[in-house]
Formats: structure tokens, C-alpha cells, sequence
């Protein structure tokens, strides 16, 4: 119960990592604000989680609304009383694959909107929340936030701004106490990987030195550890999970 008394508000919390991540965080303790555009998947999980006993709310919202944002931490602040833990977790492919000099504003700026910008809004207004008592919070990078692949400028660009905000966020959250790390996951079976076809999976595997790729219920426990008490030496870090794609 590493996460008993604590409040914990999680982006894309509906479906796939956020979700997870989500489930971890009350088993362990936390009370839960609860953020995705996917309102009925977010009340759903909250009925669920609530019928365990565990203290939860929740808020339909765009990520990349700076509004929206941070009137959904004010609302967290106001019924919980403090914000403890966060985890920037809302993200999109960002569509198709396509050579950049092909790829059109709006997919550009969306992807950018909705997988950093959002980050930055969050921050923003979670280390705002924790001044005075600290916290930790963990932003959902990728390994192509280190590395980049071919057809997604787009989305490589994104979880590239989102290390170096996870950076800055460290350096200024250090003297209060606020700890702000990266989880950097390979492929994953979930929704945001859908449209990948069978054969493909099999070839992406082939390139990870180890002979299996990582589950969401993996990518939540290293979340969860960052956000605990044990990691508290550590911040400004970017936490591969990737089978090793990234040692190569
Ligand atoms: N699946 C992968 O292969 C993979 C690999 C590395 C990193 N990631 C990252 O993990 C994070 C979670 O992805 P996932 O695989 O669980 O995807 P997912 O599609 O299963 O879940 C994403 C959740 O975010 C929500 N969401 C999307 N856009 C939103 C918006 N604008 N506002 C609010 N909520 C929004 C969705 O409704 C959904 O519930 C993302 O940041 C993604 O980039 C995923």
C-alpha cells in the first residue's frame, strides 16, 4: 500500500496504460481524478474502482485544451484537497505513417497539441498544485522519444519535446520537492497500435534483443515505482522499457 492517503490524477485513463497504470495506483492506495475524452471509459472505471472501495472522480476533457486542464487539477484540488502524484499519460498515434515532406499541418500540430503541448498544460498546473508539499509525477514518453523511425515526424517529434520538458520540469521541481521522471515504453499491445498488422508485430519483435515485448501491466508497475517513495532519490530521468530496442 505504497500510495495510501495519496491523490493521484491520471491522463487517458480509459483504456490501455493510462488504465493500468490507473487500476495499480488504487490497489495500492491512492484516491483517483481520473482524465480522458472517453467519458463513458472513465466513468466506467471509476464505478469499478469506486465498488472496491477506492476513493475516485473523473472529468471528460481534451488534453490539449489548457483550459479544460486546469480546471480539472483546480477540481481535483477542491474535492480531494491536494494533488500528490500525476501521470501525463493521454497520447495519440497521430495517423498515418508518411514521409514528413508529405504530412499536412493539421496532423502535424495535432499530434504535437495533444502529445506535448498537453504535457506541458499538465505540468503546468500540477506542479503549481504540489508547491508547498511536493509530489512526483511521471510523463508517458516512448522510445522514439530517443530514437526516430521512419513516416512519424510527427509523433518522434513529440516524445522528443516531451524529455526535455521532463528535464526542465525536474530541474525547476528539485528544490520543492516535486519529482518529475519519463517512462519510455517499445510497442505495445494497445488501441494506439490497432491498425498494425500481424506480420509487422512479428518483424517489430525480431528487433528487440529480448524475445518479448513488455505488457502494459509492466509499463504501470515502472510507473508506479517512480511515483513511490522508493525512487525518491530519483528525478529528471527517462526510464527505458523497450526490450533493449534502444541499446542497439
Ligand atoms: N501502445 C504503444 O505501442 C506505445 C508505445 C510507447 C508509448 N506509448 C504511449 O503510451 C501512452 C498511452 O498509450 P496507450 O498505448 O495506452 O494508448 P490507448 O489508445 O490504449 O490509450 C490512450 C488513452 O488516451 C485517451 N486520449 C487520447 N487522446 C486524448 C485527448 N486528446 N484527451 C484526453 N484523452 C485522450 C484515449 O481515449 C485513451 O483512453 C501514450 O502517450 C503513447 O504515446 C504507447
Amino acid at each position: 500500500m505504497r500510495f495510501s492517503g495519496k491523490i493521484a490524477l491520471v491522463t487517458g485513463a480509459a483504456a490501455g496504460v493510462g488504465r493500468a497504470v490507473a487500476e495499480r495506483l488504487a490497489a495500492e492506495g491512492a484516491s483517483l481524478m481520473l482524465l480522458d475524452c472517453d467519458e463513458a471509459g472513465v466513468v466506467a472505471l471509476a464505478g469499478a474502482l469506486r465498488a472496491q472501495g477506492h476513493g475516485t472522480m473523473t472529468r471528460a476533457l481534451d488534453v490539449a485544451d489548457p483550459v479544460a486542464f486546469a480546471e480539472a487539477v483546480a477540481a481535483c484540488v477542491d474535492r480531494f484537497g491536494r494533488l500528490d502524484l500525476a501521470v501525463n499519460n493521454a497520447g495519440i498515434n497521430g495517423g498515418a505513417m508518411m514521409p514528413l515532406w508529405e504530412m499536412g499541418d493539421e496532423q502535424w500540430h495535432r499530434t504535437i497539441a495533444v502529445n506535448l503541448d498537453s504535457v506541458f498544460y499538465g505540468l503546468r498546473a500540477q506542479m503549481a498544485a504540489m508547491l508547498g508539499h511536493g509530489g512526483a509525477i511521471v510523463n508517458m514518453g516512448s522510445i522514439m522519444g530517443q530514437v526516430g523511425m521512419a513516416g512519424i515526424a510527427h509523433y518522434t517529434t513529440s516524445k522528443h519535446g516531451l524529455v526535455g520538458l521532463t528535464r526542465v520540469a525536474a530541474i525547476d521541481g528539485g528544490p520543492h520537492a516535486i519529482r518529475v521522471n519519463a517512462v519510455a515504453p517499445t510497442f505495445l499491445p494497445t488501441a494506439l497500435m490497432d491498425d498494425v498488422p500481424e506480420e509487422v508485430w512479428a518483424q517489430l519483435l525480431q528487433g528487440h534483443p529480448l524475445p518479448r515485448l513488455p505488457s502494459v501491466d509492466e509499463v504501470a508497475a515502472l510507473t508506479c515505482f517512480l511515483l513511490s517513495d522508493d525512487a525518491r532519490a530519483i528525478t529528471g530521468s527517462i526510464q527505458m522499457i523497450d526490450a533493449g530496442w534502444t541499446a542497439q
